[in-house]
């Protein structure tokens, strides 16, 4: 009976996996990236940083809206990760850690990517990034030259120093991942938390990498943020608990609306497996420009907690009283990206269609059809015009609403002018005020983003009424 207590609660894998070689291209496409990266730059979503000063690369601020779609990605992660389970923990450690960390942890010796120089331009690129032409040639991006120098192994970590001196001994590593703190501090929050193996350390943060050639928006950056979970297993049920996590992972997409025809699990092969993993699968996503890696989840071992027992001089093993036997847990590793998910959920919910206008007619519209979850905006309330008998009761209708849902309060324009603005920002209803609710029946006009649908619902009910169509969030 005992053997069974540690293993995955059961489940049924949805997920769909293709093989570790599987062609990447993504064929035909709803959106291109220029379009998602217009309407971003557009609604002041996600643009470049230090815009004024000509921007830095691989570097991007998100305003109003892409700083709430950000943050709905991380709270649906917690949700369900920390929330909605009892068996993984939370924690938010310093971005600056002992640099000895990064040597336990073969970041100083390993973390590289292949860096090649153009004999031309001088330009440098990430060796396995230039793409050959028909000919099966590479030639620099930049000036068309095909000759490079030989690819030498740049560390992605960026330096920098603590206290007034720049030496050395000073010298610590902006963390490439957040992952490194949940194996450094694992006994303590164990003990702490009264939590027994097997059970998860949780984080989100922020994470760098000097990445040669960012690129894809904000696909590939230099500052990005994680959401990293460390499930710390018994040895021998470790492939139980991974494949338990890849179908976690996958039900957490799919559940939140992500279409299942873009999503696939591909394992690495073993030649591409980092030096921690046993095995590795990438949840990938069928990005305009390719299929690629949304979130990679691995079976670390117990490499990383070896380590840092041995550099730390700490013992990092646990001694499991039901099982009465002490050993070191191997880790399960779900590890996403905040910046690429949301991206990820944009492209996504990207969509251009037909909807009525108020004379009659059609006119195309570009409609973000995100999970409510998700959405920047909950219920955007819109009273029919800035008439001074609308205002007043539009105005009280958001203030009604905003204790419960984000609101936004919109009277700029043609009704038909704001349910786009809407649209395209995926606002999932919005709530509109007129005559007839100020004169007559205390009714206003719920209209679904999605279908396109009008109910006329009554003032006193209107929180009722959305919080059945809105999720808890
Ligand atoms: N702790 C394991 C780890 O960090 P990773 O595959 O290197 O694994 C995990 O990173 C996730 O972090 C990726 O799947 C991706 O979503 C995100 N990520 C990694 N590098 C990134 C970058 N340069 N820009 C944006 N997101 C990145």
């Amino acid at each position: 009976m005992a053997e069974q207590q540690d293993l995955p609660p059961e489940y049924t894998a949805s997920y769909r996996t293709v093989a570790d070689d599987a062609d990447t291209t993504a064929g035909e496409h709803d959106v291109t990236m220029d379009k998602i990266v217009e309407l971003c730059k557009r609604r002041g979503i996600i643009f470049q940083s230090s815009e004024i000063y000509g921007g830095l690369r691989g570097a991007w601020d998100f305003g109003p809206l892409g700083a709430a779609l950000k943050d709905n990605v991380k709270n649906a992660w917690k949700r369900a990760m920390l929330q909605m389970r009892d068996d993984v923990v939370q924690l938010d450690a310093s971005i600056l850690m002992h640099p000895r960390v990064w040597e336990a942890s073969g970041h100083v010796e390993g973390f590289t990517d292949p860096l090649v120089e153009c004999t031309n331009c001088n330009q440098r690129w990430r060796a396995d990034h230039l793409e050959p032409n028909k000919a099966g040639e590479i030639f620099c991006p930049n000036c068309g030259n095909k000759e490079f120098t030989d690819p030498k192994a740049f560390n992605l970590m960026f330096k920098t120093f603590v206290g007034p001196t720049e030496d050395t001994s000073a010298q610590v590593w902006m963390r490439p991942e957040t992952a490194q703190a949940m194996f450094v501090d694992f006994a303590h929050i164990q003990l702490t938390s009264r939590q027994k193996v097997p059970f998860g350390i949780a984080q989100v943060g922020k994470s760098f990498r000097n990445e040669i050639t960012p690129r894809n928006f904000i696909f590939r950056v230099r500052e990005f943020e994680q959401m990293e979970m460390e499930f710390f297993v018994r040895p021998g049920t470790d492939e139980q608990w991974h494949d338990y996590w890849i179908s976690q992972r996958w039900d957490w997409y799919v559940d939140h609306g992500m279409r299942v025809d873009n999503l696939r699990i591909r394992p690495h092969a073993t030649d591409e497996l980092s030096h921690y993993a046993k095995a590795t699968v990438d949840v990938e996503y069928r990005f305009p420009f390719a299929w690629s890696e949304l979130e990679g989840i691995a079976n670390r071992t117990d490499f990383d907690l070896r380590r840092h027992s041995e550099f730390s001089g700490r013992d990092l093993s646990y001694f499991d009283q039901a099982r009465d036997e002490r050993y070191v847990p191997y880790v399960i590793e779900p590890a996403a990206g905040v910046d690429r998910s949301a991206l990820a959920f944009l492209v996504d919910a990207y969509r251009e269609d037909e909807a009525p206008t108020a004379s009659g007619k059609v006119e195309r519209r570009t409609v973000l059809k995100l999970h409510p979850a998700l959405a920047p905006i909950k219920v955007a309330v819109l009273p029919l015009s800035r008439n001074e008998k609308l205002v007043p009761t539009a105005r009280k209708v958001n203030d009604l609403l905003k204790s419960s849902f984000i609101t936004q309060y919109d009277d700029a324009g043609a009704i038909g002018r704001r349910y786009r603005r809407q649209d395209e920002v995926g606002t999932p209803y919005c709530v509109t005020v007129d005559f007839e609710t100020v004169e007559d029946d205390q009714k206003v006009t719920i209209r679904d983003r999605d279908t396109m649908a009008q109910d006329r619902v009554a003032v006193d009910q209107l929180v009722g009424y959305l919080s059945d169509r809105l999720p808890r969030c």
